[in-house]
């Protein structure tokens, strides 16, 4: 199995009533899904998505990615939440969180347009200074504010150097099929568009060109990403069994834990390279599932580093949480300690052991000194860290997310609640038309 649940450490806490009682919930909300008479039904293009793509776009995707990595040192990736999340998230978990330092033949990736920081704009501008860039703004609406501004700025970045022409070959945009003001500035510049679809919203767009034009230009094989997501979809829309089909034993499992009064799950990784994913996922989740009152808060932590800050909460505070654990099984890189004559640190015994042993026993101590302490642990295995397992594991956690999001009672395709900050920021900075807001939010600040 490419990904697999294991669920001994969830087995004290769940009795096997529970679990039994709400298999058929967990199947109703899964053949909902696959019929398209749940909520946002409009939004469910991800689903075939690992099947069902535009081949030639594919195709083009790939020429992209060539001609990117051949003409530039810097390629800058705009796009903020799901036009940025899924690419960086798959970029670190396979190239490493330390992809720009590594020597290798892919430009150094830099993201850009996900906050609203003068520092991260300028320090990004400092590193361009002589060198050669591409860029690709990411925007379905094309008028979110963030990637906008930065848009502007290395827009003009590239016209200043390379001229109107010359920033053209260099400039590449992922929006809307034909609608909305980035698609139309686009086509009138004659710029290379990809398309975000209609039918897939921001958080479950990293198998679209929105995910996969940066993950091609860093040299993985988006065509073996695709393979294991296409395999997952064939095998979790197809196992009608919540014991046979682990992601709807995850999300029988979540969902019981949130009716325990655990409403925090914690995504754990033992492998920085996953910290990244992790955002993807809290994305994915929280922005699916957090509404109309209701919802896990899906946080994160890295292991063994966090068991030195977070790990006593976990271990020791509120009951409120349980956590999943991403595990790859087969580690794709050794180290062995070193033996130290001296012996000053007393860890000889150590000497010649492999980091991914180590590792292994920390997580295993940890999953039962969490357990003893009252945190059911959900452990999910990953065959490998390679491009086909991570895709299994993208869909893998998609289709749960739609699945889980039914069984909550929310349409877990829509995100009302990211309006209301973008609301009072442009009354607050004089946007025209929001005068009324402006003058209340004013006085309310005070
Ligand atoms: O998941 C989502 O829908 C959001 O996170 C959006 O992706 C994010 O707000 C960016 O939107 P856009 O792609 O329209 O710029």
């Amino acid at each position: 199995m490419t990904v697999r649940l294991n669920d001994t450490y969830m087995k004290p806490f769940v009795d096997e009533k529970e679990l039994a009682s709400i298999k058929d919930e967990v199947l109703d909300a899964h053949k909902s899904l696959l019929a398209g008479n749940g909520e946002g039904s409009d939004f469910l293009g991800w689903i075939n998505l690992p099947n069902d793509y535009d081949k030639e776009e594919f195709e083009r995707i790939k020429k992209a990615s060539l001609k990117i990595r051949k003409s530039c040192d810097i390629f800058i990736v705009i796009g903020i939440g799901g036009s940025y999340l899924g690419a960086r998230a798959v970029v670190e978990f396979l190239k490493s969180p330390m992809y720009n330092n590594l020597k290798k033949e892919t430009p150094d990736i830099y993201f850009s347009g996900c906050n609203i920081s003068a520092q991260a704009l300028n320090d990004l501008l400092s590193i361009c200074e002589g060198k050669d860039i591409c860029i690709n703004v990411i925007s379905k609406s094309g008028t979110t504010t963030e990637p906008a501004v930065a848009f502007r700025v290395f827009r003009e970045l590239l016209e200043k150097k390379y001229g109107k022409e010359g920033a053209k070959e260099r400039i590449f945009v992922t929006t809307d099929k034909c609608k909305g003001t980035l698609k139309k500035f686009a086509t009138e510049e004659g710029y290379e568009t990809f398309v975000v679809p209609d039918n897939v919203g921001g958080r479950f767009s990293v198998l679209t060109a929105v995910g996969l034009l940066p993950i091609a230009v860093s040299g993985i094989d988006i065509s073996a990403l695709m393979q294991g997501a296409s395999d997952a979809a064939e095998f979790y829309t197809k196992t009608d069994d919540v014991d046979k089909n682990d992601a709807l034993k995850y999300v029988a499992l979540r969902n019981i834990m949130y009716r325990h009064g655990k409403s925090t799950e914690i995504l754990v990784s033992y492998e920085p390279y996953a910290t990244m994913f992790n955002e993807w996922w809290k994305q994915l989740y929280g922005e699916s599932e957090g509404k109309d009152g209701k919802g896990l808060f899906p946080a994160s932590v890295i292991f063994s580093t966090d068991l030195h800050s977070l790990g006593q909460f976990i271990q020791d505070g509120s009951r409120n949480l349980f956590e999943t654990i991403v595990s790859v099984k087969e580690p794709d890189e050794k180290y062995a300690v070193p033996y130290d004559e001296a012996n000053v640190d007393g860890l000889n015994f150590l000497a010649g052991v492999d980091l991914n042993e180590i590792n292994q026993k920390a997580m295993k101590g940890t999953i039962l000194a969490h357990i003893d302490g009252g945190a059911p642990n959900i452990l999910i295995e990953l065959k490998k860290r390679d491009e086909y397992s991570l895709g299994y594991l993208l869909y893998f956690f998609e289709y749960a997310c739609g699945v889980s999001g039914y069984v909550l009672g929310v349409n877990p395709f829509n995100q009302p609640g990211v309006e209301a900050y973008k609301k009072n920021m442009f009354a607050l900075l004089g946007k025209p038309g929001y005068e009324a807001e402006k003058k209340i939010l004013e006085e309310r600040l005070k």
